[in-house]
């Protein structure tokens, strides 16, 4: 697919089927994901898959954090964010390394986190699959990165839920870059 095929046609896909991602089609995801820009090339991204039931541990984390902040919310709201992590077949969640020298920071580390997710959502539309990038409270939350590996101060940027689409819908072009731009000739 062209690369400019793969920009405009990309689009959010919530819902997606449960049939399972083949690993070397992960992997190729991953793979794109990692060509991304990078300053000193300290390949600041940090891939954490998770599939069957890996999203369902990832699911009772959240319902278990949710509980110990709201134990007056009612059972349902807990069923609701067990079964979050099960909307896709493949999550990939996407951390930020905290920069180790002075000359490295924060803000490009996490820019370059993002490129790499993008250049994973374009892979996808390349290859036929549906993804999602959301984050919400999840990615701020103590036991999320904790279960997940991370440390309470790194940035989760991304929760990418990936599947081959239930359908293809069809969407308007989006608005022009010309309000968003100045000329300086
Ligand atoms: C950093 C980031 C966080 C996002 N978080 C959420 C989210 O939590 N929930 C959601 O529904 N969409 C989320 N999105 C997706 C955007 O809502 C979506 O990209 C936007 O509506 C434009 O639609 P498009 O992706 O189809 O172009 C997020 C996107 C980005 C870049």
């Amino acid at each position: 697919m062209d690369v400019f095929d793969a920009i405009h046609n990309r689009h959010s896909q919530g819902k997606v089927k449960q049939d399972p991602v083949p690993r070397q089609v992960i992997e190729k995801l991953l793979d794109a994901a990692v060509q991304a820009p990078n300053h000193y090339k300290v390949r600041p991204w940090r891939f954490v898959v998770l599939t069957g039931e890996g999203r369902q541990r990832l699911g009772e984390v959240m319902a278990a954090s949710q509980w110990e902040r709201h134990p007056d919310f009612p059972p349902e709201a807990f069923d609701k964010c067990r079964g979050l992590p099960l909307r896709a077949p493949v999550l990939i969640v996407v951390g930020v390394d905290k920069p180790g020298e002075p000359k490295v920071l924060e803000i490009e580390n996490v820019c370059a986190a993002a490129a790499a997710c993008q250049n994973l959502l374009l892979a996808a539309q390349a290859m036929g699959l549906g993804a999602k990038w959301r984050t919400g409270e999840w990615a701020r939350d103590p036991k999320v990165k904790e279960f997940l590996g991370f440390g309470a101060d790194q940035h989760l940027i991304a929760f990418l839920y990936i599947g081959y689409p239930e359908f293809v819908a069809d969407y308007p072009p989006r608005p022009s870059f010309e309000d968003r731009t100045v000329w300086i000739e």
